[in-house]
């Protein structure tokens, strides 16, 4: 029987098996998709051993995407790029990696707004961290022509200047209202906002009317950001359809077929998440 599996440290959290069986049992492959705990001193060696194991590949998640990039044979531009991998996969028995975090995003704002244009807009990132990297590359590629940065450490924004070029804007608190009066989208990639977590402070009152408002948090599965944004009529898009959608790639390469992103399966990790929130 073929299998796949998620590699993290810790992994218990992972939603990543309820999305690939439910795939598995859709379209009735006779395959596993396991959770594994590993270790951050075993990544290297796990990885490297599955061109000879029972897996057809893994998804790697926190804190092993950097490492998973170091340890696979090969990668691609999107992957070298972000310096990350969070999808491995077994192809002419050498184990290739590549990163789909930031189609993910793009896939779940085409699903949930299918009239929204990218093109020549402007954005605002929150966070500078490797999601907000998957994110503004994604966006770029997708022609949105600025993207101003607000994050607590500047470093980390001057570092995306220098990989980015001139697109990329530094948002200081000085320049937040006039950044915000000017986005057709906002997307927070930090883990403020997170339950029971630290909520992130930022005030909507200069966005720009209509602009699109995004969370790339999950749990909850409607951050205060979201309700705050609606509240103010903006049309938002939650974290959830994003992990759905950066699932999709390895699947596909794992077992030749392109799963989709249903109703049924966002209701199904949905259900998940808010069990796991009152327990
Ligand atoms: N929905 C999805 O499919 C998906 C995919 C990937 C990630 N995520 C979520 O995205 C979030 C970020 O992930 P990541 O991999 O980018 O993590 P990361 O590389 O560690 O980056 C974390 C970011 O959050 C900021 N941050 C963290 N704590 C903060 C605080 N107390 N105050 C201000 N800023 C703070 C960091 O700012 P500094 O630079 O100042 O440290 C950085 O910008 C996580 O919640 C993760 O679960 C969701």
């Amino acid at each position: 029987m073929k299998k796949a599996c998620v590699i993290g440290w810790p992994i218990e959290h992972s939603r990543s098996p309820l999305i690939h069986n439910y795939w598995l049992k859709k379209h009735g492959i006779n395959a596993i998709y396991e959770k594994k705990a590993v270790e951050p001193e075993n990544v290297a060696r796990f990885i490297a051993g599955l061109a000879l194991s029972e897996f057809v590949g893994c998804n790697v998640t926190i804190p092993h995407k950097e490492s998973a990039f170091q340890a696979v044979a090969e990668t691609d531009k999107i992957a070298r790029r972000l310096g990350a991998v969070n999808t491995v996969y077994v192809r002419n028995g050498k184990v290739c990696g590549t990163n789909t975090d930031g189609e993910g995003f793009i896939a779940s704002l085409r699903q949930q707004h299918p009239d929204v244009s990218l093109q020549g807009n402007t954005a605002t990132v929150i966070g500078a961290g490797g999601a907000a990297k998957a994110i503004i590359g994604a966006l770029i590629d997708e022609g949105v022509t600025r993207i101003g940065i607000i994050n607590r450490t500047r470093e980390r924004i001057l570092g995306l200047q220098e990989q980015f070029g001139s697109q990329i804007i530094e948002i200081n608190e000085t320049a937040a209202e006039q950044a915000l009066a000017t986005s057709d989208l906002l997307v927070n990639t930090t883990s403020l906002g997170m339950e029971g977590g630290t909520a992130l402070a930022l005030d909507m009152r200069y966005l720009k009317p209509g602009a699109l408002v995004a969370d790339i948090i999950y749990a909850p599965l409607e951050t205060a950001l979201l309700t705050k944004a609606k509240e103010r009529g903006h049309p938002v898009l939650g974290g959830l359809r994003m992990l759905l959608h950066q699932a999709v790639r390895g699947f596909e390469l794992w077992f030749g077929v392109k799963p989709e992103v249903t109703k049924e399966l966002y209701d199904l990790v949905a259900a998940d998440v808010q069990k796991a929130k009152r327990t």
